[in-house]
């Protein structure tokens, strides 16, 4: 069986839903290892409660974004995890990182891609006045939020919506793609062929 890390800087609702799907066994995968850069974020605690094993690194005790990878990377490859998963880790990879685990790292981005990216993909499409925004699981690359699609799921935007609403509606439907996605990762039924990312 497969095994992961997930890393997450915040809420850690993507985190939850993965460690739910994971219990209902709709993920075949292990998850080892959840880690983040923030000391408080709620995803440690989420974990620590399903006992799986996290860790805190502090970037103010690196001199630079890669020195801090190299220190994640450690831990990753002393966990021997196959691949890693970023839910709202708000730190972006370096190259030394990524090049560690082509094509083995996945992230979900809150807006149809390449559509809104960066951290406020939510806020973004809706004050653009899309009419449909949605969500993406990708596949990460050197460049932000630029990697091959895994899936892409829309949400509708209405009228009656507000910026809360939508930020609800957007969840509901990451917590069910992402799993999913993590399943087909997992069971390796995802090919990648250049752009693209095929299902077996
Ligand atoms: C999600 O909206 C995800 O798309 C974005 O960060 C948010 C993380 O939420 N990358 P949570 O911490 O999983 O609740």
């Amino acid at each position: 069986m497969k095994t992961f890390a997930v890393l997450a800087s915040g809420n850690g609702s993507n985190l939850q839903a993965i460690m739910d799907a994971i219990k209902k066994k709709k993920i075949k995968a292990n998850l080892k290892l959840v880690l983040s850069d923030k000391a408080d974020a709620f995803a440690l605690e989420r974990a620590k409660k399903a006992k799986i094993a996290t860790i805190y690194i502090n970037p103010k005790d690196f001199s630079d974004r890669e020195a801090y990878d190299r220190k994640v990377i450690e831990y990753l490859k002393e966990s021997k995890v196959d691949f890693i998963v970023l839910a709202g880790y708000m730190r972006l990879l370096s190259a030394h990182f990524i090049k560690q685990y082509p094509n083995r790292i996945m992230n979900i981005h809150p807006a149809l891609l390449p559509s809104f990216k960066g951290i406020h993909g939510i806020r973004d499409a809706f004050e653009y006045g899309v009419k449909v925004t949605g969500v993406t699981v990708h596949f990460v690359s050197e460049e932000m939020d630029a990697g091959a699609i895994i899936i892409q799921e829309t949400v509708k935007v209405t009228q009656k919506d507000t910026l809360k609403t939508l930020t609800k509606k957007i969840h509901k439907v990451e917590h069910k793609v992402y799993p999913q996605a993590i399943d087909w990762f997992s069971r390796q039924r995802l090919k990648i062929s250049g752009r693209k990312v095929l299902l077996r």
